[in-house]
């Protein structure tokens, strides 16, 4: 079952070595080493699929925004046509930045250096004293435009591959779909942006998060205990261990390396409300505990954008947090309040490598697009106060991430090795709906494994 070829360092080290798939340990080290981190440019980020911004950052035609894959900056743009393109800013003239703007409108993008333009599209208009051929004439203007990239809508969500002829954008989701469904594909207009992503550079390789959102559950009983402490979640720090109910469900994954916590809504509800779900209808549940970011008129919605089946699992055991390989975190967080409210947070991360020892991290907030303003307000201030750049959770977790870096610099600890021995196995629930490795229980090491197993498959790939 062990196979693969895989590469060798100059100081000797081989996939193998950084990766143990025998006894499900990675070296610290490959969190600080240069020399993977550009392998990790070349085989995942120059070739996967990439989560860049939503479609409803640039509404109307010519809007745009900059944004990366890997180290690679990328212009995403929305066209006359209404389609999305996503193009290398890069001016293939002379290498300089077609737009040194974040964000705006514009019909065409004019270099600055010598003033070559290019269509949203990413094709090329013309170069100034057009008559002296100043673009020169060995090519043709139609060789002259922007590198493009692979492109796919899913749910709003703009992704994007420099893998042309690889994997589709449903391959690369595989058995996930069907959960991810669940929480962007559910009303009618879908989800909307809160404003433009907030942004902050933490001195960290993104691994380290990228790793952490293949579903470590356990960090948070401890992590990010404050919480219940603080009263932000129901629960309380005494009933944390003994009821853990963010702890049990079914973990989904697949071997593409996403993962996803599906958690009882019975559970959820308990933290604040001693009604029981007992005997109740889907209708019934959905309209106790609705999903984060679903109104009760919103709820006819959910059953008209998916099937019955994903609409039972919302209504009792839906996915809540998870992430896509490689760098995104899914926190869609159903946030029972002390003061018996439960509008909760939608919320997406991605973790932008800027060398091997920082991260940008980007966090995107979302909101229905058909719910009331009132309820858009309360989503963005629950998901700035949790998840955003003051939010309570990244809090705990900006902080932890750069001492494992630190430490893995270390001539003596960059040896210590991250172990994911606490296995579980896939396992399938009885009258489980949705496909994918399943595993129930308790969280366990599983998912994160998975997402290790799809780092090195494609790290062994030349
Ligand atoms: S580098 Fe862009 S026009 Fe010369
Ligand atoms: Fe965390």
């Amino acid at each position: 079952m062990l196979q693969k070829a895989t590469f060798t360092l100059a100081d000797g080290a081989t996939l193998d070595d950084l990766v143990k798939r025998d006894t499900n340990e990675v070296m610290l080290r490959v969190m600080s080493d240069e020399e993977l981190y550009k392998l990790e440019m070349e085989r995942i980020f120059a070739k996967t699929w990439l989560l860049l911004a939503h479609d409803t950052e640039i509404p109307k035609a010519g809007d745009f925004v900059v944004r990366d894959m890997g180290e690679d900056q990328v212009i995403v743009t929305r066209d006359r046509n209404d389609e999305i393109h996503v193009s290398l800013n890069v001016c293939p003239h002379r290498g300089m930045k077609v737009c040194t703007a974040e964000a705006g409108n514009a019909h065409a993008h004019r270099c600055i250096y010598h003033g070559w333009a290019f269509r949203p599209d990413g094709s090329f208009i013309g170069a100034p004293v057009e008559k002296e051929q100043m673009h020169g004439n060995r090519l043709g203007k139609d060789q002259l435009g922007l590198k493009k990239a692979r492109v796919q809508v899913y749910g709003g969500l703009i992704f994007a591959t420099w893998d042309i002829e690889g994997p589709s954008f449903d391959e690369y989701l595989g058995d996930m779909k069907y959960y991810l469904d669940q929480l962007f594909c559910r009303t009618d207009s879908g989800l909307e942006m809160l404003g433009p992503p907030q942004r902050f550079v933490l001195p960290c390789n993104w691994k380290i998060p990228g790793e952490q959102s293949g579903s470590d559950g356990f960090h948070t009983l401890t992590l990010h205990r404050s919480l219940m402490e603080g009263g932000v979640m129901g629960g309380t720090a005494e009933s944390i261990y003994d009821n853990a109910p963010g702890m049990y469900g079914v973990d989904v994954s697949c071997e593409q390396g996403h993962s996803l916590r599906c958690l009882e809504a019975a559970q959820t509800f308990k933290m604040f409300s001693d009604i029981s779900f007992e005997g109740k209808s889907v209708e019934e549940r959905l309209a106790m505990l609705p999903p984060p970011g679903i109104t009760k008129e919103l709820i006819p919605q959910l059953f008209k954008n998916l099937s019955a089946d994903q609409v039972e699992q919302l209504a009792t055991i839906p996915p809540q947090v998870g992430g896509l390989f490689p760098n995104i975190l899914v926190a869609f967080i159903f946030a029972p309040r002390t003061d018996g409210g439960s509008s909760g947070a939608l919320a997406l991360h991605t973790y932008v490598p800027r060398g091997p020892d920082k991260v940008e991290f980007i966090n995107f907030i979302f909101a229905e697009k058909d719910a009331p303003e009132q309820v858009k307000r309360d989503m963005l201030q629950n998901s700035i106060q949790q998840t955003g750049t003051s939010g309570i959770i990244e809090q705990d977790d900006a902080d932890t991430w750069p001492q494992i870096m630190r430490n893995a610099r270390g001539v003596v600890s960059k040896d210590i090795t991250l172990k994911y021995q606490a296995l579980h196995g896939h396992e399938r629930p009885e009258g489980w709906k949705g496909g994918g490795l399943l595993y129930p229980g308790f969280t366990k090491d599983d998912t994160q494994w998975n997402w290790w197993m799809a780092y090195y498959n494609l790290m062994a790939e030349a």
